[in-house]
């Protein structure tokens, strides 16, 4: 992994995140070592737009964090606190706004959904890439509108069994949220190309049951963990309740049953 930057102006943002992610940074112009042309590798791209990815075989096209696409924009527009499966499992009724914590952030849709519902948003994500292409999404929306509920984003870049006791202790959470990578089918054609990026950069969470245990220890109210329709429960225990959509269940652990 490495850093392209497009031009001079960019290089010092450039060389601080080379050196917060422990990356070797080039300008396009640069003439670049020679990587393994065998095996398709990834790269950064800081433009003066954004912070972007690319895959040297261009197979998924470059890809950077966009709170404001078509998809999400559309869902937005649709969600209610009534009609959303994620706010209801996450507990959102009429006058309610939960402090949640998103332990498994990825590219923070479901997190920025639920902001937009109201909640306020404490997010984690392990993965160093992922978090700083989520931080560059993050702050180009607050820049675009100061208003927008993103400003209740908060992101904590780093392991969430590591952060969480601080984290909770300064925020105490109400809702723990879960949705980790799951193995998956390899017909890569049916899964998104959000998903089949995050999977090529992240691959499987493994530490899925563990956090699971972990979330159950700080939520006040309840903690919820998404998994695919058929997929086993995340623990041995069974869920309260279960939310489905057509390809999703949001598994609901109530803290006091
Ligand atoms: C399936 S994705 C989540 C997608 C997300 N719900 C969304 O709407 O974009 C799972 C993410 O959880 C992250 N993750 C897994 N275990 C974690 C942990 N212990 N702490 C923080 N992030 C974690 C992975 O790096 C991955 O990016």
């Amino acid at each position: 992994m490495f850093i392209l930057f497009e031009n001079e102006n960019l290089y010092t943002l450039a060389a601080e995140l080379g050196r917060e992610l422990q990356i070797p940074v080039y300008s396009k112009e640069q003439k670049l070592p020679s990587f393994n042309k065998q095996a398709p590798y990834s790269f950064l791209v800081l433009t003066e737009k954004h912070l972007e990815l690319q895959q040297s075989d261009n197979e998924m096209g470059p890809f950077f964090i966009d709170f404001n696409d078509k998809d999400l924009h559309y869902r937005i527009q649709r969600s209610t606190r009534k009609n959303e499966a994620l706010a209801r499992a996450v507990g959102l009724k009429k006058n309610n706004s939960p402090v949640v914590f998103d332990l498994t952030a990825g590219l923070g849709r479901d997190a920025f959904v639920l902001a937009q519902l109201g909640c306020t948003l404490h997010l984690f994500e392990k993965d160093k890439i992922i978090a700083a292409l989520l931080r560059d999404g993050l702050r180009r929306t607050y820049k675009k509108n100061a208003t927008n509920q993103v400003e209740q984003m908060t992101l904590h870049a780093g392991d969430a069994l590591k952060l969480l006791a601080d984290v909770a202790k300064k925020f105490p959470p109400d809702v723990l949220y879960l949705d980790p990578m799951f193995p998956h089918r390899t017909k890569t054609a049916l899964v998104k190309k959000e998903m089949r990026i995050l999977r090529s950069i992240v691959g499987d969470d493994l530490d899925s049951s563990l956090l699971f245990k972990e979330a159950q220890k700080y939520a006040k109210d309840r903690v919820v963990c998404k998994r695919p329709r058929h997929a086993p429960f995340v623990s041995d225990a069974p869920p309260s309740m279960s939310i489905k959509t057509k390809k999703h269940r949001f598994d609901v652990y109530l803290q006091h049953r």
